[in-house]
């Protein structure tokens, strides 16, 4: 593990990949493979937060993001606390801001925060003397999801430069894809969106991004295919037919994939919806897919990002 402990970030909060550096994001990936030797070590604890108190606040399900986060904070040595929002004054009516100013009152030394709107959880950072990190805000952003899809395909030795990504399904409620396309971008990859029109967020032109509806054209020339899950509970009307049709066109199955680059690899962040975006002999086949390999890097990436959080602290407290 690194001796000496230079900075890695300019802000004390990580709300997105928008506002992060070629530089920075590099810094990250580089810790973090580092955290990806030490969770395959027989001993995975490091005392590089001990002493610091890291707070899970999360108001929506997370399977992969809030145990992660969990992880990564125990096994650099902090006390981590999971502030389950079903049970707390939340459902007794009390508003966001005042749940994180009362948690912020209990000095934690960062703050890890999921919320259902965009914007919350930049709108709390500013609420909070301790360092917060998004980890999802509605559609918004989703950081952490998105360095750790990238340090999963460079481990794979994929150089950004010039790799053909295509993000596929609900773009448009899609946090993921954003953080993603954010992040290719600015590494150097050649991003393209494919989905139904009903799918594709309207600022998809500002993006300058090209935008397929068919898989087939979509998906020739990638050399790794992003799927999205299709987000039922964001979507208020009907966006589309019905998954099983949605499956016919726009599921990820072997017949589809074949029109990709040889040997392309496939990413979905989870929870996938099996038989709707994807199908289970894709999911599945351990010879494409990196979905297992995503949630190990995401432990590592965790590290990576309270470890150089906590770089920022002063090393007597957290500022007042
Ligand atoms: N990818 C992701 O954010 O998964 P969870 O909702 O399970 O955290």
């Amino acid at each position: 593990m690194s001796t000496a402990y230079p900075p890695i970030l300019q802000s004390s909060h990580l709300l997105g990949i928008q506002g992060l550096s070629v530089g920075e994001i590099t810094k990250l990936l580089d810790l973090a493979e580092e955290y990806v030797a030490l969770g395959r070590a027989k001993d995975k604890k490091v005392a590089v937060l001990k002493g610091r108190t890291v707070i899970n606040l999360f108001f929506e399900p997370s399977t992969r993001t809030q145990s992660s986060f969990e992880l990564a904070g125990k096994r650099l040595g902090a006390d981590v606390m999971n502030m389950s929002v079903k049970t707390s004054s939340v459902t007794k009516g009390e508003t966001l801001i005042d749940t994180a100013t009362t948690l912020n009152a209990m000095r934690p030394d960062i703050l890890i925060v999921r919320h259902q709107n965009s914007g919350a959880v930049s709108m709390l950072a500013r609420k909070v003397n301790c360092c917060v990190v998004n980890a999802g805000d509605g559609s918004h952003e989703h950081p952490t999801q998105a360095l750790l899809d990238a340090l999963t395909i460079r481990r794979r030795g994929k150089s950004f430069e010039g790799l053909t990504v295509a993000i596929c399904g609900d773009v448009l409620h899609s946090r993921v894809a954003r953080s993603n396309i954010h992040l290719l971008g600015k590494m150097g990859a050649r991003v393209r969106l494919v989905g139904p029109k009903t799918l594709m967020p309207a600022e998809v032109t500002r993006f300058g991004i090209e935008t397929f509806t068919d898989m087939k054209e979509g998906l020739k020339g990638a050399d790794i295919v992003m799927m999205l899950r299709l987000q039922l509970e964001r979507m208020s009307g009907a966006f589309v037919p019905s998954t099983r049709e949605y499956f016919r066109y726009w599921g990820l199955d072997r017949e589809k994939l074949a029109y990709a680059n040889p040997g392309a690899l496939v990413m979905h962040p989870g929870p996938m919806n099996r038989g709707v975006e994807i199908d289970s002999a894709v999911a599945d086949d351990i010879e494409v897919s990196l979905i297992h390999e995503q949630v190990e890097m995401g432990v590592a990436i965790r590290m990576a990002v309270l470890d150089a959080l906590a770089r920022g602290l002063p090393a007597g407290g957290r500022n007042v």
